[in-house]
């Protein structure tokens, strides 16, 4: 059909995604899913009227600046925008939409995954397995720490922060959360508030991260507010790297003050700081937190929502600026 949409996708998409894309626009898919340059990426928007990316291209204010002047909607395939210079798309009139809601579920379960997971040692158990180092059963072999009974603080207490303590909730742990404003009554179901992070810290057997990464959030887990966990706690963080310190998480996990952390999201990923590839107490995942054919699936079709909605005249759903 002649006049469809142009819209340049910056990575290779889910199948069903990639399927509607090419039905309902012009697609100018990255097949091959090569990271693209800045010059790549601004080449391959010539003659484009929409940019549907990803966290992994930096849309910065000098990026969004060389886009033609065609585009007028940036849909990323995330929930996260921190890749997205909002000030610089809001001067130029570029519309940025992102996609809520689609993965609470199945980040939360990962956050699950990495509580359990570094709570019993799941990484030197498998590994002992895998390479044949298991000698057998004995009463003090790989003991780990119950979730049961346990205090969970969740930090940044959103949609995925809410669903993580309904998960825990269903382990018997206590929830503790920091936020700005405190939830109601309803939404608490029993947590316990703390105004501060400083507060709520030394409440936290287990810290669950939720929060945005924005500048006030950069190495807000440092060595001083390790420091204020009780010794031995559980640091977990499906949300962004750069929220922790990796000097002072590592330092701590050697020394022994935290125990183990589970972590999908590193600064700097895939180029983690290799310390903790080092560290048995660390169980560590490659950004996984939404990765599963449902919920990736929902996400492209939540950018195609915002597109469709966008190029019909309405307003698009998830609109961030
Ligand atoms: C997001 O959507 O921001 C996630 O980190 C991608 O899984």
């Amino acid at each position: 059909m002649p006049n469809k949409p142009s819209v340049l996708v910056t990575r290779g998409m889910p199948r069903d995604v990639a399927a509607r894309l090419n039905r309902d626009y012009d697609a100018r898919l990255n097949v091959e899913d090569r990271l693209l340059s800045q010059d790549e990426l601004l080449r391959r928007a010539e003659g484009c009227q929409a940019v549907l990316c990803t966290p992994t291209e930096k849309m910065d204010a000098e990026t969004i600046a060389g886009l033609p002047e065609d585009v007028k909607i940036l849909a990323t395939f995330s929930v996260g925008f921190e890749h997205i210079d909002l000030e610089a798309a809001g001067k130029k009139g570029v519309i940025v939409t992102n996609t809520p809601d689609v993965l609470t579920n199945a980040t939360a379960d990962i956050a699950m995954l990495l509580i359990l997971a570094a709570a019993r040692r799941a990484y030197e158990g498998e590994r002992l397995v895998r390479e044949d180092k298991w000698i057998g059963w004995k009463p003090d072999f790989m003991l780990g720490t119950d979730v049961t009974g346990k205090r969970l603080g969740i930090l940044g207490m959103g949609r995925i922060g809410e669903t993580t303590a309904k998960r825990a909730r269903g382990f018997d742990m206590a929830i503790h959360y920091s936020k700005r404003q405190r939830l109601s009554p309803e939404q608490e179901q029993g947590a316990v508030y703390h105004q501060s992070i400083e507060a709520m810290l030394p409440q936290c057997d287990f810290l669950s991260i939720h929060c945005p990464a924005t500048p006030e959030t950069h190495h807000l887990i440092n060595e001083e507010r390790l420091a204020l966990m009780p010794d031995g706690a559980i640091v977990v963080n499906t949300a962004r790297g750069t929220i922790v310190d990796d000097t002072a998480l590592i330092a701590a996990l050697k020394s022994g003050k935290i125990a183990a952390a589970g972590l999908d999201v590193f600064e700097g990923e895939p180029k983690i700081n290799p310390a903790y590839r080092d560290l048995p107490n660390a169980f560590l995942l490659p950004h996984v937190g939404s990765a599963t054919i449902e919920t990736r699936n929902a996400m492209g079709f939540k950018c195609l929502e915002n597109l469709d909605a966008y190029f019909k005249g309405d307003a698009p759903p998830d609109r961030l600026i």
